[in-house]
């Protein structure tokens, strides 16, 4: 009931305000949901925008709405459209990318795997008031990708004064714990990652976040899955270091690798910002399999598994690092799986750790494909007698370590 209440909000909503654009309505025929094997999509709204319209987000998965670990736990992938509101591509392609996965799930064997392995979050509008007033800012004017709090730019720091898209942006980020995302913009035809902004600000130049190894490989996944991007005569390969573009400040890219633990890439998916609405089959085409192809990097690329302790079996919500690579992704609270991608590889050195307990590290060879690494920690717990006196170290439900004495 919930589920078909908000499928029909979010129609209706974007029935209306597509049929304001330049663009046809591009909504299915029918509801996502209920295609011969239970529902596979739900939308739920995430914040308003200044103008008050719902950001709507729609979740395709065979479990909509769940966390869950059965058959395998499953890695959450999202993509965000029109956070220009000039750039209404991202916001079309969005719903092609819907229909499509609706469509072909237990047809096709790449949407039965993204539908049954990934958790994947579509937001095609982020900027519904920029993209009815049709202008790059939001109602005030604000351009949302340089709202967000900054490494290098504190001006930004403040997170109540940012605006309401941003700041649903920034909750939903952290609540879903993505482990890769990506917006979608227009303008250009390159797959950019980070960082984009550098310390010196005074010069274009590239300057690669730790994961860059990571960051070439994803962009090149989508570049090479598209049907020209990868020839461009501009950019090398079709990608783009993003400071090595032109620096930005206040981006989401860098905010979430660094406050999301989300590998976020800026994708410009067409030269013509607002091309008319006959060109969106076309348009869909040559990005379709890149971006199916991200999605799916989240199952076939990549070191994941789960973190476990050696004393009673439960997950652990520890911490995964690579040896050389400054950055720490978290294994999740209730299922202790982790989620880490790599480029290829011949050796990575992968640490697990978590308060309370022994380290362990494994060396692996990582090829194309994913690699499944689970880690069962011991803790570390000691029992000492001292004449009548008895120490005892234990570690209680929130892994806060006791001494009790007697
Ligand atoms: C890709 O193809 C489109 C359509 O044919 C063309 O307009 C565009 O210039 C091409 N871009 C590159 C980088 O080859
Ligand atoms: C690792 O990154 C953190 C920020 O996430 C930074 O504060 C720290 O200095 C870095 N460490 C090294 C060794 O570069
Ligand atoms: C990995 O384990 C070995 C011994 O098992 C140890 O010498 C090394 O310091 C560990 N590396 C890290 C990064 O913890
Ligand atoms: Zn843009």
């Amino acid at each position: 009931m919930n589920l078909l209440l908000s499928l029909l909000l979010l129609v209706s909503t974007f029935s209306s305000s597509l049929a304001k654009g330049a663009f046809q309505s591009l909504l299915p025929s029918e509801d996502f949901g209920d295609r011969s094997n239970g529902f596979l999509a739900w939308a739920i709204s995430i914040g308003k925008s200044v103008n008050g319209v719902p950001l709507w987000v729609i979740e395709i998965s065979d479990k909509p709405g769940e966390e869950e670990t059965e058959p395998a736990f499953k890695a959450s992938f999202g993509y965000i459209g029109n956070v220009h509101g000039d750039e209404p591509v991202g916001r079309e392609l969005l719903i092609f990318l819907a229909n499509w996965l609706c469509d072909n799930y237990l047809k096709d064997p790449l949407a039965t795997l993204i539908v049954e392995n990934v958790h994947l979050h579509l937001l095609p509008s982020m900027n519904p008031d920029g993209y009815t007033l049709g202008k790059r800012g939001n109602a005030n004017n604000i351009d949302l990708n340089r709202d967000f709090p900054d490494q290098f730019f504190l001006a930004n720091d403040d997170e109540e004064s940012r605006q309401p898209e941003t700041r649903a942006i920034m909750n939903w980020l952290r609540d879903i714990r993505f482990t890769a995302s990506a917006t979608l913009h227009g303008g250009a035809l390159v797959a950019n990652y980070p960082w984009d902004g550098t310390r010196d600000k005074r010069w274009t130049f590239y300057y690669g976040c730790p994961d860059d190894e990571a960051f070439r490989f994803m962009s090149s996944i989508y570049s090479h899955s598209h049907y020209n991007m990868s020839s461009s005569k501009e950019f090398i390969d079709g990608i783009t270091n993003g400071a090595a573009w032109y620096p930005l400040y206040g981006g989401m890219q860098d905010w979430n690798y660094i406050h999301a633990g989300c590998f976020e890439l800026t994708l410009e998916i067409s030269d013509n910002k607002w091309p008319t609405a006959s060109e969106l089959p076309i348009l869909w085409k040559y990005n379709k399999m890149s971006m199916l192809n991200l999605v799916a990097s989240l199952v076939k690329t990549g070191v994941h598994g789960r973190i476990y302790s050696s004393g009673d079996g439960r997950p652990l919500p520890g911490f995964i690092t690579v040896s050389g690579i400054n950055y720490t992704v978290r294994a999740g609270k209730t299922f202790g799986d982790y989620h880490r991608l790599l480029g290829p590889r011949d050796r990575y050195e992968v640490v697990a750790t978590m308060p309370g307990y022994k380290s362990k590290n494994t060396s692996i060879w990582l090829d194309e494909g994913a690699m499944t690494l689970d880690f069962v920690l011991d803790p570390e717990v000691s029992v000492k007698l001292k004449g009548e006196y008895f120490f005892l170290i234990l570690l209680d439900k929130a892994n806060v370590l006791i001494l009790l004495t007697k």
